[in-house]
C-alpha cells in the first residue's frame, strides 16, 4: 500500500487501552511502504504505545475517509489523553486543537446555525473543564497551532488566545466556558452572508467591495443570528457583536469606548487581533509571535484593551513550569 489516500496522525494520540475505531498504518523505511499496525476493531495496547513513545519519528497514517472517526475518538477520550502524564504537554495542546478543529468542521458542514451553536458551546466548556489539565503554555500554544485563515482554524486560535487571557485575568470556570464559547462563535455572521452570497469564506474571487461590506456587517449579522438560538448566553452574544469595537470608539458596528466594551468582548478582542496578524493569509505570510505581539502592545490602549493586552502579552513571554 502507498500513502495515496492516508493522511498522518501523530503517534501520541493512540491512547493505552482505547480503540481508535479505523485502522492504523506505520511507515516502514526498509520496505518503503506502508503495513498495518491496528485494525479498526482493536484495542491500542500498552506496548504499542510504548514503542510509539521510544519511536518519536515514526510516521503513522489513516485512511483520509476515516478522519471523521478519528475525530471522534480524539473528542472522546480526550479527558483522559490530557491527564496521561507520559504524553509531552505541547502534543496534549495540539490534539486539543485537533479535536475542536474535528467538532467544528462537522458542524459547519451542517449548515445548520444551531449546530455550530451546539459545537460551539461545548467547546467553550471544554477549554474550562480540561484546559486547567493540559496546562497550556502561551509560546507552545502558537506553535502549535495551525495558522491558515479558514473560519475553523480562526475560530479555534481565537478561542485558545481567549482562553489564555482569560485564565491569566483569574475568571472562574463558568465564565471561561462563556468566552471560550463566545470566541468560538464570534465571527458566525460571515458563515450567513457567505452562504447568502453563495461565496467561500475564503475566496480570493470576492470582491473587494463584498468583503468589506462583509467585514462590516459580521458582529451585527452574527449577532441576529445567535439571538435566534436557545442557550447562549449574554456574553457570547456580546462577544459577537463587539469584538470589532475599540476603546478608542473608533471600532464598529457602534463606537463604543472603554468600559462600555464588555470585559469578555475585550479578551475576544485582543485574541482575535494576535490571530489575525499570525495567520498566513494568500496575500502575506503571518506575523511571528514576537512581532505580532509588538504591534498589539502599540494598539495598547487605542485599538485594544490594556488589560486583556498585558496578559497575553505575558502568557506570550512566559514559559510555564507545568
Ligand atoms: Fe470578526
Amino acid at each position: 500500500m502507498t500513502t495515496s489516500g492516508l493522511v498522518t496522525i501523530h503517534p501520541l494520540t493512540l491512547v493505552p487501552n482505547y480503540q481508535v475505531g479505523t485502522n492504523v498504518y506505520l511507515w516502514n523505511e526498509k520496505t518503503n511502504s506502508t503495513v498495518k499496525f491496528l485494525s479498526s476493531n482493536q484495542v491500542v495496547t500498552e506496548s504499542m504505545f510504548s514503542f510509539l513513545l521510544s519511536n518519536p519519528s515514526q510516521k503513522v497514517f489513516i485512511q483520509d475517509t476515516s478522519l471523521s472517526s478519528y475525530h471522534d475518538y480524539l473528542d472522546e477520550h480526550l479527558p483522559t489523553w490530557l491527564g496521561e502524564s507520559r504524553v509531552p504537554r505541547v502534543l496534549k495542546t495540539a490534539v486539543f486543537a485537533e479535536s475542536l478543529h474535528g467538532k467544528l468542521t462537522k458542524a459547519l458542514e451542517l449548515q445548520s446555525v444551531q449546530k455550530l451553536v451546539e459545537c460551539g458551546i461545548q467547546c467553550g466548556e471544554r477549554f474550562a473543564t480540561l484546559g486547567p489539565q493540559a496546562h497550556f503554555d502561551g509560546r507552545e500554544v502558537h506553535r502549535t497551532l495551525r495558522h491558515d485563515s479558514s473560519f475553523v482554524t480562526h475560530a479555534v486560535n481565537t478561542a485558545f488566545y481567549a482562553y489564555l487571557i482569560a485564565e491569566k485575568q483569574g475568571h472562574v470556570e463558568e465564565s471561561v466556558s462563556d468566552i471560550c464559547s463566545g470566541a468560538m462563535l464570534h465571527d458566525i455572521g460571515k458563515i450567513e452572508l457567505a452562504t447568502i452570497q453563495g461565496a467561500s469564506l475564503t475566496s480570493s474571487e470576492q470582491s473587494q467591495d463584498r468583503a468589506q461590506r462583509r467585514e462590516k456587517a459580521h458582529p451585527t449579522e452574527g449577532f441576529k443570528l445567535l439571538c435566534q438560538e436557545p442557550g447562549v448566553t449574554q456574553t457570547q452574544l456580546m462577544i459577537c457583536y463587539q469584538h470589532h469595537e475599540r476603546p478608542d470608539g473608533h471600532g464598529f458596528p457602534v463606537g463604543l469606548v472603554r468600559d462600555e466594551i464588555e470585559v469578555a468582548s475585550r479578551i475576544c478582542a485582543v485574541a482575535n487581533r494576535f490571530d489575525g496578524l499570525t495567520c498566513q493569509r494568500e496575500e502575506r505570510p503571518g506575523m511571528t509571535r514576537l512581532a505580532a505581539m509588538r504591534v498589539l502592545v502599540l494598539e495598547k490602549n487605542t485599538a485594544l484593551d490594556q488589560e486583556a493586552t498585558k496578559c497575553l502579552e505575558q502568557r506570550m513571554s512566559q514559559t510555564s513550569t507545568n
